[in-house]
């Protein structure tokens, strides 16, 4: 399956990704992993991409689609992915309709978290990630790791992203109202949106979202 994940600054997309892109088995393509990742290797693209995430702002589509697009040629990601972060402005999601033209390929879903704004802010707050490896997510109330500080996954040190500082967070939820919510119409024309809430616990909101792919998609 292809699916596109969409939905606010901490609705729950990462720790979504990861049980769905299991249970479906395909790579979890996180455009927001793979730039802290360029960043804490001190890549060039890392450099060029910092300033724009910790000001909340998008990192200009010529940095970006070239990246997504390298990690979707990935041989893992021959027979799908999930993106998560990724298109997040209309330019990127025709960039990745002529992408999969060119492949012959097509999108089966697009996959709508739904979350009011107030929670939102409760589990950007409280969000704790791994410094190895972004996509190893925890909160300090909702699933704390079993030692403090400490990843459950790997053992790498728990920090708070530079980009959830209360300022930040407000640009990044503006910047998701302007420029990413125009992409839900967008796929809607072509009929892929399953809009889920993302309220609950996190394996309901699991099981809903595959409900809600196997339903019509
Ligand atoms: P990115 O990393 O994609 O950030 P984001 O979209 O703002 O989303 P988040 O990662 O903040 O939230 P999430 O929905 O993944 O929530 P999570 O699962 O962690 O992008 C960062 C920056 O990179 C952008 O601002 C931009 O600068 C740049 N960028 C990335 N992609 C780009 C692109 N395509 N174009 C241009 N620039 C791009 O969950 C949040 C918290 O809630 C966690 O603590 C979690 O434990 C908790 N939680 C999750 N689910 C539940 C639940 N059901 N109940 C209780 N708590 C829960
Ligand atoms: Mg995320």
């Amino acid at each position: 399956m292809r699916i596109v994940l969409v939905g606010p600054p901490g609705a729950g997309k990462g720790t979504q990704a990861a049980f769905l892109a299991k249970n479906l088995s395909i790579p979890h393509i996180s455009t927001g992993d793979l730039f802290r990742a360029n960043i804490s290797q001190g890549t060039e693209l890392g450099k060029q991409a910092k300033a724009y995430m910790d000001a909340g702002n998008l990192v200009p589509d010529e940095v970006t689609i070239g990246m997504a697009k390298d990690r979707m040629a990935q041989s893992d990601a021959v027979n799908g992915f999930l993106l998560d972060g990724f298109p997040r402005n209309v330019s990127q999601a025709e960039s990745l309709d002529e992408a999969l033209k060119a492949d012959d390929v097509k999108l089966d879903a697009v996959l709508d978290l739904e979350v009011p704004e107030d929670e939102v802010v409760k589990r950007i707050a409280g969000r704790r990630v791994c410094r190895n490896e972004s996509s190893h997510v925890f909160h300090v109330t909702y699933s704390p790791p079993k030692r403090e500080g400490v990843c459950d996954v790997c053992g790498g040190e728990l920090y708070q992203r530079g980009d959830d500082s209360e300022d930040t967070v407000r640009k990044r939820l503006e910047v998701y109202h302007t420029q990413t919510e125009p992409i839900i119409d967008y796929y809607r024309a072509q009929g892929l949106v399953v809009t889920i809430s993302a309220l609950g616990k996190v394996d309901e909101v699991t099981k809903r979202a595959m409900d809600a792919l196997k339903g019509d998609k």
